[in-house]
């Protein structure tokens, strides 16, 4: 199988990065005491999936994971720059970080991700945040060992590349426990919706080659595994960059092929990219779950043109139509931006219709923010922040009132779930997830993370639903 525009790190080059981890790890060793490092996460699913890696790196250095910045060797904060209040948090983080390195002067301080991405963002570290030691970009992931290496013994680096970035593989990764594993199967984007900074941060599509994914699906499920959430900024145009191999429903067949998984998630899927292929795979293999994220972030023609979106309120109605009919139960949800430049209260109220009309599950709501170098900065405002902020508070309370009734709904049902954990809020209850991805409380004691069990859902909150296990599966 040939990569058309594919461009994978080499063999050389990653055997290189490991000799960097084996050297700190022999320097560990020798130190007699195990470092510890704390990694905070920002922004979306890839961040995420590219902290599990950095965070695998580390402990292959003989690292071990602290909770607190006061008590790590090794700090961490892998950035989001899709909006400036994520931004506005890493800056006072770091700030923060001044007095603990004033304290501590041996302490490794690095930022990396998608903020670092962004030039002026960079500048401003090196020139105010003289207590930071590493700065790496998206793109230079993989030569984190390398860095790491450089500051420890002494220098102070900034490593940003603009352009792409090759692809990276054949990592030991630390993910986040049994039972979800996330996989990305391709990076970047190529849609430039107005007001992103995605495509700008994370360079061109790329996908990777089926069987490399596939392999890691085998390998999770070999690790216990049981359920995946393939990843990337736009899932359904996966392959598209490939001259040959299987687009995104084919490779989902496959991935439904791997014993030992049992639950097969994708996000985020955009749209244009829906087709006729994918809704009939989604509908026909049992593994893939009865849930569909798409993004629709307006319901103005007028503003998803100025937003290039690429596709029209009533385009958009047509393919959840379709997805309904096939899949009648599935849990549908969106993202919404309440505020775009040029949205008036008009545009507004065409968003309003259609959470009305789709009925979402779940929205994810953002007032529009500015990003530098995206054509929106340059756009100008209709609505006033006070207008703005009146618009989003009114969609909340809509789409609230829509998301406790469809939870309502559910009670009485009986729900596979897949445990993943205590619950946050109660430590004697578990928690997991329908197969629609709705988040399940419950008594616990009978049952252990990773098992799949009937409950009984008792109750139902706007964002979760409660419960009782009724039955332990007897795959388990
Ligand atoms: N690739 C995905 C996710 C992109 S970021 C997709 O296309 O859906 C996640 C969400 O953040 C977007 O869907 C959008 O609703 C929101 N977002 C992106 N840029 C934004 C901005 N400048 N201001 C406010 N919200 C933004
Ligand atoms: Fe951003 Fe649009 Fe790409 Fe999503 S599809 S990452 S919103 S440019
Ligand atoms: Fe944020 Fe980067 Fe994801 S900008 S949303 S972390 S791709």
């Amino acid at each position: 199988m040939k990569d058309k525009t594919t461009e994978y790190i080499s063999d050389a080059e990653m055997h290189r990065q490991r000799e960097y981890i084996d050297k700190i790890h022999a320097e560990v060793e020798r130190a007699g005491r195990v470092p510890l490092a704390f990694v905070e996460t920002y922004g979306c699913q890839q961040n995420t999936s590219d902290s599990e890696k950095i965070k695998g790196m580390l402990a292959d250095m003989g690292f071990d994971f602290c909770d607190k910045p006061d008590d790590a060797d090794f700090i961490l904060y892998n950035t989001c720059a899709v909006r400036e209040n994520a931004e506005l948090r890493v800056f006072g983080n770091l700030g923060a970080l001044k007095n603990i390195k004033r304290r501590r002067e041996n302490i490794i301080i690095a930022v990396c991700g998608c903020m670092m991405q962004q030039e002026h963002i960079a500048k401003r570290i090196k020139a105010k945040y003289k207590h930071v030691d590493l700065v790496f970009g998206t793109h230079a992931l993989y030569r984190f060992p390398q860095l790491l290496d450089s500051v420890m013994a002494g220098g102070r680096i900034f490593d940003v590349e603009n352009g792409d970035g090759a692809v990276f593989e054949d990592i030991s990764y630390k993910r986040d426990g049994i039972p979800l594993a996330k996989i990305p199967i391709m990076y970047g984007c190529n849609n430039f919706c107005t007001y992103c900074i995605v495509p700008y941060v994370r360079g061109r599509e790329r996908s990777r080659s089926a069987d490399r994914i596939l392999s890691e699906v085998k390998d999770v499920a070999s690790k216990g595994y049981r359920e995946v959430m393939l990843l990337g900024q736009n899932v359904n145009s996966y392959g598209n960059d490939l001259e040959s191999g299987l687009n995104f429903p084919q490779l989902l067949r496959e991935v439904c092929r791997v014993d030992g998984i049992e639950r097969v998630r994708f996000m985020t899927s955009h749209p244009k990219d829906i087709s006729d292929e994918l809704i009939s795979v989604m509908a026909s293999e049992k593994k893939i779950c009865n849930q569909l994220h798409l993004p629709v972030q307006s319901g103005s023609d007028r503003v998803l043109k100025l937003m290039n979106r690429k596709y029209t309120a009533e385009q958009y109605l047509n393919i959840v139509k379709k997805v309904k009919e096939a899949i009648p139960d599935i849990v549908l949800t969106t993202d919404i931006i309440v505020g775009f430049p040029g949205e008036t209260n008009e545009d507004f109220e065409e968003t309003v219709k259609i959470l009305k009309t789709m009925e979402y599950d779940t929205i994810f709501s953002f007032i529009f923010s500015k990003r530098e170098g995206t054509p929106a900065a340059k756009m100008e405002d209709c609505l006033t922040d006070e207008e703005k902020h009146k618009n989003f508070d009114r969609m909340l309370e809509v789409q609230n009132e829509i998301s406790r009734r469809k939870n309502e709904a559910y009670k009485g049902t009986v729900q596979k779930v897949l445990i993943e954990g205590t619950s946050k809020t109660n430590e004697e209850a578990m928690t997991g997830r329908t197969e629609g991805g709705k988040v399940v409380n419950f008594k616990g004691g009978c049952c252990s993370v990773g098992q799949m069990v009937d409950v009984k859902i008792t109750d139902a909150r706007t964002w979760s639903l409660i419960g009782e296990v009724v039955k332990q599966n007897l795959t388990n």
